[in-house]
């Protein structure tokens, strides 16, 4: 059901949670501080406890009141790339409660990149949100994704579709190391020219335990149908019930059902990609075959592509 921004700020304020657009996915907003409404995410997304949100502001004074231990490298950060993409995790203040930071004692912050929820954030305070999918599902880039997984009498805000669709960087600036624990739009080489240091991508063993980031342990951005890396020395692969994903320059646009090329253009693929997932789901297709990445290095989104490819193939 959508609602208003006055309407939107209202619920939050009763304790309420809300969709909310933002240029990345959308995402499943409480008051930050509100324990109660914290619980609401994690129950209506049937998230486990100790995978910690992400907190939304609106502009640098609510930084302060969520994060502490500021260097001049988050200066330059924030200076560059909010409001966007990048989720920077930080030494928490007390104020923010364990059930956000899942007991963490360092928090994630972003200030994301869309006008009516920089909007509402300045009426509510800061936000909590973590992705608005059911926990396990591809994460929702429109209204109707969000539908399909909370049912229509839930509240969301429209923004329209989100212009990234896929989420944030998340960076960690709260150890010795810079470290990207989730790879994104703002990727390693543009962090590194600006910072003039190295940036560190967390290592596999790490992924798998959790221990970094517990988001990355955890089953995530499935369809029900399953996702595989196209091996194009098997011959016979059904057409009828397959779903396919070429992006490789070469590969020009075909009339032939459920394929879908992108010829280089790789923001326009990470901006459909979850929409795929659900659209191949919702036609009954059984398998969606991707064109594997043969070179890293030809486009600074192909590490955060391959990272939610992957994630939907292994689970
Ligand atoms: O683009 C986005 O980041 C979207 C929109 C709604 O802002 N949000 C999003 O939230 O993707 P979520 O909850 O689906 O993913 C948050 C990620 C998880 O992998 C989580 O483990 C990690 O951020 N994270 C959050 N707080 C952390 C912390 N204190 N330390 C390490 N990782 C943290
Ligand atoms: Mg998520």
């Amino acid at each position: 059901m959508k609602v208003t921004l006055e309407k939107a700020s209202e619920l939050i304020k009763q304790g309420e949670t809300v969709a909310i657009p933002t240029e990345t996915v959308y995402g499943l907003a409480a008051d930050a501080f509100n324990i109660n409404a914290v619980k609401k995410i994690f129950e209506q997304k049937g998230r486990p406890a100790d995978n910690p949100l992400i907190v939304h502001i609106c502009d640098l004074n609510q930084l302060q009141d969520v994060a502490k231990d500021f260097s001049d490298d988050l200066q330059k950060l924030t200076d560059r790339f909010w409001p966007g993409p990048l989720s920077v995790v930080l030494k928490k203040r007390k104020s923010v409660p364990d059930i956000v930071t899942g007991g963490l004692d360092t928090v994630a912050v972003r200030m994301p990149d869309h006008p009516l929820t920089l909007e509402l954030i300045k009426k509510t305070g800061p936000l909590t949100a973590p992705s608005a999918n059911k926990s396990g599902r591809p994460s929702p880039t429109n209204p109707r994704h969000v539908i399909e997984d909370f049912g229509d009498d839930f509240p969301i805000l429209d923004g329209g579709a989100s212009k990234l669709g896929l989420e944030s960087t998340v960076l960690d600036l709260s150890g010795d190391s810079i470290t990207i624990l989730r790879p994104g739009f703002v990727d390693s080489k543009m962090i590194q020219d600006l910072l003039k240091k190295e940036v560190k991508l967390i290592a596999e063993s790490d992924k798998k335990s959790g221990k970094k980031s517990p988001g990355t342990r955890f089953t995530h951005y499935k369809p029900k149908a399953s996702v595989k890396w196209l091996d194009y020395s098997v011959k016979n692969i059904s057409d009828s019930d397959s779903y396919f994903i070429f992006h490789s320059k070469t590969i020009k646009s075909s009339n032939r059902k459920n394929v879908h090329t992108y010829q280089g253009d790789y923001s326009s693929l990470a901006r459909d990609l979850y929409d795929h997932f659900r659209t191949a789901d919702y036609i009954s297709c059984s398998t969606i075959y991707i064109e594997p990445f043969t070179d890293e290095k030809i486009h600074p989104l192909i590490p955060a592509l391959k990272d939610r490819i992957k994630r939907a193939i292994s689970s």
